[in-house]
């Protein structure tokens, strides 16, 4: 099972702004269908990224999380109950990846993980890349 969060996680708003990329999904894999029902009754429940992901990947808003097993809201995350944990005691492998190091939802201002939240964990090397390859800019 791979799950795509894209930032829109409004469904109305994902429909609306990328028609192109769910008529794509359409044609090649045939999931639309399956995707415009499953996210029936999906909201957007705050303004950015990380109250939604909460509620998406834990089923909590950022308040019930941080009186159930959080210090704070941008403490670091290795306790928090992500539903990845649930496909790990199944057997099932676990990845994350996000598109951008620096500002990753969970350590954007916050302290992220301190150890690897799932199997393959992409923050590492994605960062390492960043801090040690040439870019555009330093040639
Ligand atoms: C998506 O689901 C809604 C019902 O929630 C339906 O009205 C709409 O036609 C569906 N869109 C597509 C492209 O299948
Ligand atoms: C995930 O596992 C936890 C701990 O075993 C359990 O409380 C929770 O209900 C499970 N979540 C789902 C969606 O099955």
């Amino acid at each position: 099972m791979i799950l795509v969060v894209v930032l829109l996680t409004l469904k109305l708003l994902c429909c609306r702004e990328l028609p192109s990329s769910f008529e794509f999904v359409s044609a090649v894999h045939g999931v639309f269908k399956y995707v415009n029902k499953t996210l029936e009754g999906y909201n957007k429940i705050a303004y950015n990224t990380l109250p939604n992901f909460i509620a998406f990947l834990i089923g909590m808003n950022v308040e019930q999380l941080v009186k159930v097993s959080h210090k704070a809201w941008n403490d670091e995350m290795d306790d928090c109950p992500f539903i990845w944990k649930n496909y790990s005691e199944e057997k099932f492998s676990t990845a994350y990846l996000e598109d951008s190091a620096p500002i990753g939802t969970f350590n954007y201002a916050k302290y992220g993980f301190l150890n690897s939240p799932t199997d393959y964990y992409a923050r590492p090397i994605m960062k390492a890349a960043l801090d040690f390859l040439p870019t555009k800019a330093s040639v």
